[in-house]
């Protein structure tokens, strides 16, 4: 964990951010690696090193198909023993850090590029049951904390968001205990281009939910040449102007602050460069287009 090993990530976190959240410390697969059997270790060093700088801990994430144990990927449950073993994560890992996480994704990409469910081990099991299911798990184990369905590629208006804001919709219609909406904003330069995002967000603060950008990075292909981290800059820009212009948009996380540490390289070889500072923990043209967007949140 950088948090051990590298001093200058420490301090610059401490300097730059009011809130942590563990890249992969808190998935189900880190956690509980054998049934039953718990390694906590790196998750508590996180929040127990937010508590001593006086930071906040979003938690991340609950119910993902993705990162799970193998136990569980390849074991065989019926519905009731999946359900019973889904709502003792939840209860467990809320528990353990209830009162210490201001917010928790709880329920992490559900649907595909076009709107449809995706075909995960939850909703051959459920449905999409598993979804309120889980909210209100996570409301009994901590009613403090602010929960949240979180997704990417929802960040403009397009199929997939369609089916989040009607999955959100339905939810409150039903009275679960969704506080907020996650927008990951893993933007790629090759492919993506600016839109109207606080249009999208709004849509949804319009349901009467929070909505957060969780998980903001801009890949490009490299080498990464000055046009392309000015353009990455307005990615940037366009992201905190967005949550800037809307009330109910209760924070901005990145996903990785310095090019040193980053998944991008490891799950798309060909493209790197993605977050505000570089390797040495320069800023790039990014981290000042995106602190002037910031400054304007300012009473
Ligand atoms: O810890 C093992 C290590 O023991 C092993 O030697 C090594 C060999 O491959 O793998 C290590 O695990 C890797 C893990 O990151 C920790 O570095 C996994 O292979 C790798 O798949 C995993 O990638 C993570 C990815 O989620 C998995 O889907 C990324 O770090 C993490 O940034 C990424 O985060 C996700 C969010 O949770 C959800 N939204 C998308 C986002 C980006 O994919």
């Amino acid at each position: 964990m950088q948090l051990d090993r590298d001093a200058t990530y420490s301090s610059v976190l401490v300097r730059e951010f009011d809130s942590v959240t563990p890249e992969n410390a808190m998935k189900w697969g880190p956690v509980e690696p054998e049934k039953g059997t718990f390694n906590w270790a790196e998750a508590d060093a996180i929040v127990a090193f937010a508590q001593a700088h006086g930071m906040k801990v979003r938690g991340h994430t609950l119910v993902w198909h993705n990162q799970l144990p193998d136990w569980l990927n390849s074991g065989t449950f019926t519905p009731a023993q999946l359900s019973a073993i889904l709502k003792s994560h939840i209860t467990t890992e809320v528990g353990r850090y209830a009162g210490k996480i201001y917010a928790w994704d709880v329920v992490n990409e559900v649907f595909n590029e076009d709107g449809t469910w995706r075909d995960t081990i939850w909703y051959r099991a459920f449905g999409d049951k598993f979804v309120a299911d889980a909210f209100r798990w996570a409301h009994e184990a901590d009613p403090q904390a602010k929960l949240y369905i979180n997704d990417y590629n929802t960040d403009l208006a397009n199929p997939k968001s369609d089916a989040l804001l009607a999955l959100v919709k339905s939810l409150k219609a039903q009275g679960v205990p969704i506080d907020g909406v996650g927008f990951q904003a893993h933007f790629d330069l090759a492919v993506d281009s600016l839109g109207d995002m606080a249009a999208n967000l709004k849509r949804f603060t319009d349901l009467g939910v929070d909505v957060a950008i969780t998980e903001l990075d801009a890949r490009i292909p490299m080498p990464a040449d000055k046009t392309a981290l000015a353009k990455q800059a307005d990615f940037y820009k366009e992201a905190a102007s967005a949550c800037v212009s809307l009330p109910r948009c209760v924070g901005i996380t990145v996903w990785g602050f310095t090019d040193k540490y980053s998944w991008v390289p490891y799950s798309f070889p060909s493209e790197g460069a993605a977050t505000l500072l570089d390797a040495d923990f320069q800023p790039k043209p990014a981290y000042r287009a995106f602190a002037e967007a910031l400054a304007a949140a300012k009473p």
